[in-house]
Order: structure tokens, then C-alpha cells, then sequence
């Protein structure tokens, strides 16, 4: 078993095939830096060179799986080009070609929810709530959750996903499909382990190519949604409606967008 650990708050460890990554910021709610999106990209783009690794766990801890964005760090470093750091590391986990297995208990914020739209299997504590609330940040939707959301639950769950920003509980993502399976927090990460071995005991050409070819109809689109979402997103982040609520965040305050 090797083990890397790049930044406190990413760990990473290697273990007969299957790479485990896990958000380490507990005291935050795993809420997610510039820096801990580097390292999350390094991590990505080394497995999947990596002969060694045939299948990427991501987890988080058995309370949070992640608040999404760091708002203070979004708002003083927001990412500005196509190298940001969280634009990297969407890329990197949107066209990561080996399975990738998710372990999410507790709230899962934003980003916390759109990476796993680019997950293949995902086991989640009963205590996972799923939101998406970027329309209450004055933002847009990113990681291609504009097309991937109402693919997956249709239009009318998904304006509810993304207009009213409603989050989602573990039963209700079971029920439409968004998650293979829900079982005690305790044991979320044990079965992602187990499954994630099971699918590192196969062949890993078979793997690549399947998922390849379950993926193909939307590799392109989502790559070009992503760009556009991108680019609304970095420009409404500057804008009154996502200074305030981020600013409202930062003071434990309420959001008042009605001067804007
Ligand atoms: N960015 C920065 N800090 C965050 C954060 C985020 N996204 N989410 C939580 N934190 C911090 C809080 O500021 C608090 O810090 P403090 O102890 O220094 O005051 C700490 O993490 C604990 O958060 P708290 O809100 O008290 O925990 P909770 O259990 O009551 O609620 C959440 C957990 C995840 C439901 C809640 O923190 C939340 O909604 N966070 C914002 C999520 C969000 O809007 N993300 C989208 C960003 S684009």
C-alpha cells in the first residue's frame, strides 16, 4: 500500500489498485480552497497515467461530504482563467476515464453535488442531503449540472434542484436515480471500498472502453456546457447578487437582494 498526502486537506492513498481521496477539512464542512482543487486536479491527472491504479474513491467524512466552494477563498481568489484551479479539476474528474466511486454522507453543497455527476457509482449515508443552491449564491450552475441535472431527474425535479435550490435527501436520490445505493454512514466508505476492489479485480482495458462508450454521447456536450457555464459563472461572481449573498454568508447574515 502506498500513501500520498499533497495537502493536509486532501489525502490520497494507493491500495491494490484503487486510489482513495478524501476531503480532510472537517472543521470547514469540507468546503473546498483553490489550493485543495490543485490538489485534487494533481491527484486526478496522476491516476489516470497512472498503470497502477485502476479506480479512484472519493470521499468524505461520515457528517459532511462537502459545503462545496470555500466562499471567503472564492471571493478574495475567484478563478479567472481556463487554469484555475477549480476548472482543472472539473476537467479532470469529467473526463477521468477509469470508474470513480463515490463514498458522500451529510450535506453535500454545490460542487459537492455536480462532481458526483461525473461519478460512476455512488453509495451515500441516509444522513446525505444533495444541494445545488446556485441560484440563492447569485450564480449559475457549473460542472455541466445544467445538462447533466435535467438528464438525470427530468426538468421539473431539476428546477426544483436548481431554480429553488431544494436539496435532495438520500431517499429521493435513490428513488431518481441519482445513487446506486444508501446504507449507515458508518458503512458508506466501507462499500465504496468494497465495490471500488471489486471493480480493481477486472480487467481495466474492459473498464476504460465501456465506460468510454456509455459516455460518448455526452463527452462532447458536456465539455462545451462546461465552457459555457464557466464563463457566465466567473462573470456573475463579480456581480452585486453573488457579492451579497457571499458577503451575507461570510457576516452569519440572511442574503438582501432586494436593492439589486
Ligand atoms: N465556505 C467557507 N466556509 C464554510 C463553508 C463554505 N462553503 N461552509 C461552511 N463553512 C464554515 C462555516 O463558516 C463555519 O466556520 P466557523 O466555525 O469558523 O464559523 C464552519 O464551516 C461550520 O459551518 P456551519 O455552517 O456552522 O455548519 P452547519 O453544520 O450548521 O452547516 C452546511 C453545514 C454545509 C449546511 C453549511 O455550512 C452551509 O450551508 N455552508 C455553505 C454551503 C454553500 O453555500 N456552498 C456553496 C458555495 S458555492
Amino acid at each position: 500500500m502506498s500513501t500520498t498526502s499533497s495537502i493536509p486537506e486532501i489525502l490520497s492513498h494507493t491500495d491494490n489498485g484503487v486510489l482513495t481521496l478524501t476531503l480532510h477539512r472537517v472543521d470547514k464542512k469540507n468546503s473546498i480552497t483553490a489550493a485543495m482543487y490543485a490538489a485534487m486536479a494533481d491527484v486526478l491527472e496522476g491516476a489516470r497515467a497512472d498503470d497502477s491504479v485502476s479506480v479512484l474513491v472519493i470521499q468524505g467524512h461520515e457528517t459532511i461530504f462537502s459545503a462545496g466552494n470555500d466562499i471567503g477563498d472564492f471571493l478574495n481568489n475567484p478563478p479567472s482563467t481556463p487554469e484555475s484551479p477549480v476548472f482543472r479539476f472539473l476537467r479532470a474528474i469529467s473526463t477521468f476515464p477509469k470508474p470513480l466511486v463515490a463514498a458522500v454522507c451529510g450535506p453535500a453543497v454545490g460542487i459537492g453535488t455536480t462532481l458526483l455527476l461525473h461519478c460512476d457509482l455512488i453509495y451515500a449515508g441516509d444522513n446525505a442531503a444533495f444541494a445545488m443552491p446556485f441560484v440563492n449564491l447569485g450564480l449559475c450552475p457549473e460542472a455541466a449540472s445544467s445538462l447533466l441535472v435535467p438528464q438525470l431527474m427530468g426538468y421539473p425535479r431539476a428546477a426544483e434542484a436548481l431554480l429553488l435550490g431544494e436539496p435532495i435527501t438520500a431517499e429521493t436520490a435513490l428513488e431518481i436515480g441519482m445513487i446506486n445505493r444508501i446504507v449507515p454512514p458508518t458503512e458508506a466508505n466501507a462499500l465504496a471500498q468494497a465495490q471500488a476492489r471489486k471493480l480493481a479485480a477486472k480487467p481495466l482495458t474492459s473498464l476504460i472502453e465501456t465506460k468510454r462508450l456509455m459516455k460518448k454521447g455526452s463527452t462532447a456536450l458536456v465539455a462545451e456546457r462546461m465552457n459555457e457555464e464557466a464563463a457566465s459563472f466567473g462573470r456573475m461572481l463579480k456581480e452585486p447578487a453573488a457579492r451579497e449573498a457571499f458577503t451575507a454568508f461570510m457576516q452569519k447574515r440572511k442574503p438582501d437582494f432586494s436593492a439589486l
